[in-house]
């Protein structure tokens, strides 16, 4: 670092003595692939962000411009004042331990947003005893194994349960349980037409199943107990404590669907079949949420994962805008590394997907897929009931304007 430090400081020197600045070397802060494509000097870099500061001639910074813009991206660098110049891994380290926006200096970006009161104080009323109330009823199924003897039961409870939360709802809505070829378990799909745009679908959903297989290499048993209490039953209760608040707004220019998919555990079942339908149809889903696992912290208290294997960098950036705007934790981005979840099969159909989730993957709870996945001490319902706040605003941010992810 000490190093990195005294080349930037002799290069200031050179700057200071120039006619023009603008013509002058300077360092930027960018993203880190693109500081190398335009063979700058790279100060200091953080892989896992993806981001560098870099030492470049004006040659270079048009590069870099150019370069942006011809992928119809916005110029996505920064030019670094003197004090920061000088200190270009401290630059990156309070990049990582903030809250800013680091997608903004990488090249992918959605288009910007602002920040709105009425949606702050919606998500200001999410509830994390409520959250718990969901939570404990989900887990309290004995399993929700795709093959268990009596695999829907708790699909049909929560339609039956989501009737009555939304029965005062302002806006109609139709619900239904999707039967698949792949498993006898259903998956379940609220759909909340929109007012202006309808074709425009916006899609939340997270796996309502749960599996007992602690060991990779044997195969799962369709009796034994399966809480799934972090695995899934909170990503399926936060979209449904969104619901509720969702309640409170008027209407929704596009549609909105919620879906807890049938046999993720079991291969992402239900919702590989949903979203090929949806391709076969030509159907424009506009941004897809994936909640799959919120409630353990194990990355720390206000740090969350996002996973950025079979994502979109354009919804992963809407999704660092909004958390900077509204929710402000940390987000670690990360990968699963393989097929983990259910925004995979979306993905796979060519539609813009994110899976925020409770933590790096490396840092995730360890007790999944055993009868241990149940409510622990170290269970955290203030960490769950920021994803059903992510939900809301996923809802309102896609569901209520005309942004569109490339
Ligand atoms: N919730 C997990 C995925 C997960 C696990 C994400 C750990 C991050 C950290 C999901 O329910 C799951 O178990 N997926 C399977 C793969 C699926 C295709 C059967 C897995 O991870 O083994
Ligand atoms: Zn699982």
């Amino acid at each position: 670092m000490a190093i990195f430090s005294m080349i930037a400081i002799s290069f200031i020197g050179l700057t200071a003595n120039a006619h023009t600045v603008a013509e002058q070397p300077q360092v930027v802060l960018t993203d880190l692939a693109a500081a190398k494509a335009v063979g700058g000097f790279i100060l200091s870099e953080d892989e896992e962000l993806g981001v560098a500061t870099v030492y470049l001639n004006a040659d270079q910074i048009n590069l870099l411009s150019s370069l942006n813009h011809s992928q119809g991206k916005c110029a996505g660098f920064e030019v670094l004042n003197k004090e920061d110049s000088a200190q270009p891994g401290k630059v990156l380290r309070d990049l990582s331990q903030t809250h800013q926006r680091i997608s903004f200096f990488k090249s992918a970006l959605a288009p910007q947003i602002n920040f709105n009161e009425d949606y702050q104080k919606l998500i200001d009323q999410a509830s994390a005893l409520e959250l718990k109330k969901t939570v404990s009823w989900l887990a309290s199924y004995h399993s929700r194994y795709h093959q268990s003897a009596n695999p829907n039961q708790h699909v049909h409870d929560l339609k039956v349960k989501l009737n009555s939360w939304l029965r005062n709802a302002p806006w109609s809505y139709t619900i239904e349980t999707i039967a698949h070829d792949s498993t006898k378990q259903l998956s379940l799909r609220l759909r909340i037409p929109g007012q202006r745009s309808p074709h425009e679908v916006v899609v939340l959903g997270g796996h309502l199943d749960s599996i007992n297989k602690p060991d990779i290499d044997k195969p799962a048993d369709p009796k034994a107990r399966a809480p799934g209490t972090d695995d899934n039953a909170s990503g399926s209760s936060n979209l449904i404590e969104a619901l509720k608040l969702l309640k409170q707004v008027k209407s929704f220019d596009r549609t909105l669907e919620f879906y807890w998919y049938a046999g993720e555990e079991g291969g992402l079942l239900g919702s590989a079949e949903i979203a090929k339908e949806a391709n076969a149809n030509k159907r424009k889903i506009i941004g897809v949420l994936q909640l799959d696992m919120t409630l353990f912290a194990g990355s720390g208290q206000q740090v969350i994962g996002s996973i950025s294997d079979f994502t979109s960098p354009g919804l992963r950036d809407l999704f660092y805008q909004i958390n900077d705007l509204y929710i402000k934790s940390k987000v670690i981005e990360s990968k699963c590394g393989y097929a983990c979840s259910d925004h995979v099969s979306w993905h796979r159909q060519g539609y813009p997907a994110i899976m925020p989730t409770e933590a790096s993957f490396k840092s995730m709870n360890k007790f999944i897929h055993t009868d241990l996945d149940l409510i622990l001490p170290s269970s955290n319902f203030d960490h769950s009931n920021n994803f059903t706040k992510y939900a809301t605003l996923f809802a309102l941010v896609l569901g209520n304007s005309s942004i569109v992810i490339e």
